[in-house]
């Protein structure tokens, strides 16, 4: 039930091959200034199995305030937590990827949902002047507030925040690579149900959708198989689609092969043949979302393959130098993605 037109193609500058529409997202309905109420309507560990992270499937019903409808599947909404800070200063908003379709978890766009993770860990120093001996538990504010929410329970909401990182107009132009790592696979989920499983019976927009012909592969990236995050649930998808193909990359565990663990950049880089023509091809997209940093392996690897055309643009004073030895800064000043390659890391 997303409110979209391709109105912004217009305004675009020049095309390039392969370059998306996107539909023009609404931004900032709510003001995080001034939230509304949603109110709690589900709330479900989904990790794969007992895991040392929590991570939760949390729904929440927006119906009735300006949010109802607002979204497209892959932009964010705000949460800002009640009650203030230690300086008396009401808490900042944290941003939390929206996990459903745009047309919601109901059909309808009534409830959007999110994939929240507890932050929880000794504290760490984050600045020069903090003290390096201290190490007692860090308990993240927002996230442990979302977590502990109840079926029930009120929580003050804004957004909804990005306009980039969100499917195209036309699903079926394009073929697509998503890249996920942790919690950074909450927009695809969303992606996925709309590509490929569609509006329950009942929503008005059920008896219009197809599914996507495209190709679609999601690599998803953590650290144990226990913190697989919907991995039923892309399990089943990838069983009823063919052209939908759904990957692992366990970082701490070894592969059944014997290999040791990895990241997504080496499970890409080690089973190139199954992604070689797809990044090849000028209608692919590639979509990243999850830990700050992810990228950088991700844009190495493809450089180092020479898969990167469309994709990057890498300016003339790295070419000579191996895609692995750029150092950080000049992959901030020297490496920017393309149109045809969403990022989304936090
Ligand atoms: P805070 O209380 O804000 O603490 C985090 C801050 O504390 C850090 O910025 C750091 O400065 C500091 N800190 C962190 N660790 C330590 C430590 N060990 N010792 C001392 N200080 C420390 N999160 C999700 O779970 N799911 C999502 O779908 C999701 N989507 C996002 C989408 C976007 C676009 C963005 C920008 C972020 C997203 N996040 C998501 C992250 C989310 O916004 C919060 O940053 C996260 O939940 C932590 O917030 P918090 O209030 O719990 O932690
Ligand atoms: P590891 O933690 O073993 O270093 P989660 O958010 O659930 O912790 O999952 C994040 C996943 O991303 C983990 O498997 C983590 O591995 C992995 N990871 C960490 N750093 C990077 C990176 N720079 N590029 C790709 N994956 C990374």
């Amino acid at each position: 039930m997303s409110t979209v037109s391709a109105a912004n193609a217009e305004s675009e500058p020049t095309r390039l091959p392969g370059e998306p529409i996107l539909p023009e997202a609404r931004m900032h309905v709510i003001l995080p200034t001034a939230p509304v109420n949603g109110k709690v309507v589900h709330s479900k560990l989904c990790t794969k199995s007992k895991s040392a992270s929590f991570v939760r499937h949390v729904c929440v019903d927006v119906s009735g305030t300006p949010l109802e409808g607002s979204w497209v599947a892959g932009q964010s909404f705000g949460v800002i937590p009640p009650g203030t800070d230690a300086n008396g200063k009401p808490h900042k908003v944290r941003l939390y990827s929206i996990a459903s379709p745009g047309y919601g978890e109901d059909g309808f766009g009534k409830i959007l949902s999110t994939t929240c993770k507890r932050l929880l860990s000794e504290r760490e120093p984050q600045t020069v002047k903090d003290d390096p001996t201290e190490h007692r538990l860090f308990i993240g504010m927002c996230s442990n507030y979302v977590c502990d929410l109840r079926e029930g329970d009120t929580i003050p909401v804004a957004g909804p925040a990005g306009k980039r990182f969100i499917l195209p107009t036309d699903r079926n132009a394009h073929d697509y690579l998503l890249l996920a790592t942790g919690t950074g696979i909450a927009p695809f989920r969303g992606f996925i149900h709309e590509l490929f499983v569609g509006p329950p019976a009942g929503s008005p927009l059920h008896a219009t959708w197809r599914p996507c012909t495209s190709r679609v592969h999601l690599v998803m990236g953590t650290p144990y198989t226990s913190d697989l995050i919907y991995d039923d649930f892309f399990r089943q998808v990838a069983k009823q689609h063919t052209n939908f193909a759904y990957h692992t990359a366990i970082s701490r565990e070894a592969r059944l092969d014997g290999g040791k663990g990895e990241y997504i950049h080496h499970y890409l880089d080690r089973t190139l043949p199954q992604f070689d023509e797809l990044l090849r091809n000028e209608r692919t997209l590639i979509y990243i979302c999850g830990l700050a940093g992810m990228q950088v392996g991700v844009f190495q690897t493809l450089a180092q393959r020479g898969l990167h055309g469309g994709f990057l643009d890498v300016q003339a004073e790295l070419a000579g130098i191996p895609p692995q030895e750029w150092t950080p800064e000049q992959m901030k000043r020297r490496v920017h993605a393309t149109r045809r390659c969403m990022l989304e890391v936090y």
